[in-house]
Parts: C-alpha cells; sequence; structure tokens
C-alpha cells in the first residue's frame, strides 16, 4: 500500500497533527490516537479517557519506522521480535528516547511501541507525518470499561465525531479481527530481569520464546505498572460472575427459578438463559467475539451476567486473562446472587 493517502486518511492525519483525536481501527481493539510528540494532545486522551496521568499509553508506528527516534539502548531481542511480529499485535516495552513525553510514559523511563498490521491504521500512521510521526493511543474506552472492537463501540463510549465533539474523527475499519488487546512484553530491563509478559493476548510466551530463545517471565512487584493489569478492568457494569460448565446449568436452573434475569455467555450446550450468547469453543474465535458479547450482554439490563468459564490451555491465556478482571470478584458475586 503506497501512494497518496485518501482524503479521509488526510484529515485524519491533519487532525491529528494539529493536536486532535482520532479513533482508529486495529486488528486488536480501536485505539484513541493523539500525536505523541504533542504533550497537550495525549492529554486529552487522558482528560477524555478519565485515565489516571500516571499510567502510560503506546505509540503506534508505521511499518519500517526507526526504532532509534523512539527508544535508546535497543536490545538486539527486540529487533528481533519486531521482524517477527510487526506489524500484529505485539508491544515491546524499552527505554524511551528523551523526545518522548512524560505524557507518553506516564513518567517512567519507558515506552511502549507496537506497529499494528490493520490496514486502515497503517494508512492513517502512513499519512500522518508521512510515516514518520507516531500516534500515542490506549484502547478507545472510558477508563477501565470493555476495549471497543468496532468503530460503533467507540461511538457509544465518547459519542459521534465532529464539530465541537470530544473526537476529531472515527476511522471505520469493520470489526477487530484479535478482539483482545496485544500482547506486551518488557525488554526494557534485560540484564536483571529477562524478558517480561506484562499482559497475555494473540502472541503467546511460547511464540515468543520461539524468536529469542527465552521465555518471557511473569511479572514481579516491581514490574512496571500497566492499567490493563489491575485486578478489575475490562468490566461491564453488569456484574459478571464465571463458572465451569458442570456447576454452571445448575446456578442458571436455580437462578431462573428465583426469577432473575441472567445473561449468558457460554461455548458449550447450556440451558436457555433470559439472554444467551454462544461463543466459538476455540481460542481465537472466541477472542474475537467475547467484547461485543460483553457489550451487548451489558446492555440488556440484565441483573447478572453469567459466564462459562473458558478452558485452561496456553492459548486461552489472554481470554482468561480478560475475563478475570470483567469478573473481579466473582466468587462473592456468586453466592450474593444464589443467598438472596
Ligand atoms: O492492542 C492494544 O495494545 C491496544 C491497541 C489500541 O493498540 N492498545 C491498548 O492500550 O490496549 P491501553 O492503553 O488500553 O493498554 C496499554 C497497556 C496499559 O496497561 C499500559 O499501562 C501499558 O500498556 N503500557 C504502556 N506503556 C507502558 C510502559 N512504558 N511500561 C509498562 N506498561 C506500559
Ligand atoms: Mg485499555
Amino acid at each position: 500500500m503506497s501512494g497518496a493517502p485518501t482524503e479521509e486518511m488526510a484529515q485524519a492525519a491533519a487532525i491529528l497533527a494539529s493536536g486532535g483525536l482520532v479513533a482508529f481501527p486495529t486488528e486488536t481493539v480501536y485505539g484513541l490516537g493523539a500525536d505523541a510528540e504533542n504533550p497537550a494532545a495525549v492529554a486529552r486522551i487522558y482528560a477524555a479517557k478519565g485515565r489516571p496521568s500516571d499510567h502510560p499509553v503506546i505509540v503506534h508506528l508505521a511499518p519500517g519506522a526507526d526504532l532509534a527516534y523512539w527508544a535508546d539502548d535497543i536490545p538486539e531481542q527486540a529487533r528481533q521480535l519486531a521482524a517477527a511480529f510487526w506489524p500484529g499485535p505485539l508491544t515491546l516495552i524499552l527505554k524511551r528516547a528523551a523526545r518522548i513525553p512524560d505524557a507518553v510514559s506516564g513518567g517512567q523511563d519507558t515506552v511502549g511501541l507496537r506497529c499494528p498490521s490493520h490496514p486502515v491504521a497503517v494508512a492513517l500512521l502512513r499519512a500522518f507525518k508521512g510515516g514518520r510521526g507516531g500516534v500515542a493511543a490506549p484502547s478507545a474506552n472510558k477508563f477501565g470499561n470493555v476495549s471497543p472492537t468496532t468503530a460503533q463501540h467507540v461511538c457509544d463510549e465518547f459519542g459521534a465525531p465532529g464539530a465541537g465533539a470530544l473526537l476529531g474523527a472515527v476511522l471505520d475499519g469493520g470489526q477487530s479481527e484479535v478482539g483482545i488487546e496485544s500482547t506486551i512484553v518488557d525488554l526494557s530491563r534485560l540484564a536483571t530481569h529477562g524478558p517480561v509478559l506484562l499482559r497475555p493476548g494473540h502472541i503467546s510466551a511460547d511464540d515468543i520464546a520461539v524468536v529469542i530463545g527465552q521465555r518471557p517471565g511473569t511479572p514481579d512487584a516491581a514490574a512496571p505498572r500497566a492499567s490493563g493489569t489491575l485486578d478489575a478492568h475490562y468490566a461491564p457494569h453488569t456484574p459478571v460472575a464465571m463458572q465451569h460448565g458442570d456447576e454452571l446449568a445448575g446456578t442458571l436452573n436455580q437462578l431462573l427459578n428465583d426469577g432473575r434475569r441472567v445473561a449468558l455467555i457460554h461455548y458449550s450446550d447450556m440451558p436457555p438463559a433470559s439472554a444467551s450468547v454462544r461463543l466459538p469453543d476455540a481460542p481465537d474465535g472466541y477472542a474475537h467475539a467475547l467484547y461485543a458479547a460483553l457489550r451487548t450482554m451489558d446492555q440488556l439490563g440484565a441483573e447478572l451476567i453469567l459466564v462459562e468459564t473458558p478452558p485452561s490451555g496456553a492459548q486461552w491465556l489472554g481470554v482468561n486473562d480478560r475475563l478475570r478482571r470483567a469478573a473481579f470478584g466473582s466468587a462473592g458475586i456468586l453466592q450474593r446472587f444464589l443467598d438472596a
């Protein structure tokens, strides 16, 4: 894809260049973008999201971008992972270059970099500053909410774009293919900590190990803060509880007998609930559809969203991570409903 940007893309790039916000699709979830080198623009992201200012945002780069412009002390492993997985759903945490504003790094000495593969994201990044810019973008949702996987989800969060609106533009690229946020691997403290997996995703620890010859470890208490790793995050407004399939049918029957309105998200055969969404029983298909299902169920006015706990295999790690946060306090929530 080369040549002149389309009118829409040129306009979106101009909004970014003038300090405005542009929501755009990526293969993982939709992002809320601003010029990464403009602290006032980045501050607008935090204000729009209601996000605490000490949470860093990822900088999105066009394919072929110069890593050394954005990061210092770049280890060989970063080059290897970028070569293997970019453009794609992997974020690398590296030592930040001095030009990275504090607003982007949340005051930490590192920066998260990612080159997305969605063609609309790539076109936007190529149109912005001739492909040499960086677009700082968290997921395009209010802080703590479920990430958006469609342009409509973004508008549900922030209102439609236009004059006087929070967002200058919302680019529509259909439903995000991967459906959960990028894998984040920290390479900024290799000498002391080795590579660390800060957030599981579509690209697994094993995928990373194949490329760099070392399996990323799990974060210790001193690991950098990641808002997506807070206990309660990615959560609908309706309480969410999880249970394994063998117990779930009984729970469902009891709650429905009690006259409760229960929305069910499942992947194996289950009795009918007040409303149900059946997701694919394979991890990629499940991740693709999960956030849209949570949003749909959240809008039904149910008292409880009951989720059948997915399988526990390595391929399901990203999905289970997001669901565990959406259903934070699950056991207590369920008990409250069963005891009522
Ligand atoms: O798939 C994704 O990564 C999406 C799309 C839009 O690219 N973005 C995304 O951004 O999920 P956000 O801000 O919702 O989540 C990014 C996570 C946060 O938990 C943030 O704390 C962490 O990445 N993060 C960003 N920069 C970091 C840094 N320098 N050190 C540690 N964690 C960082
Ligand atoms: Mg987010």
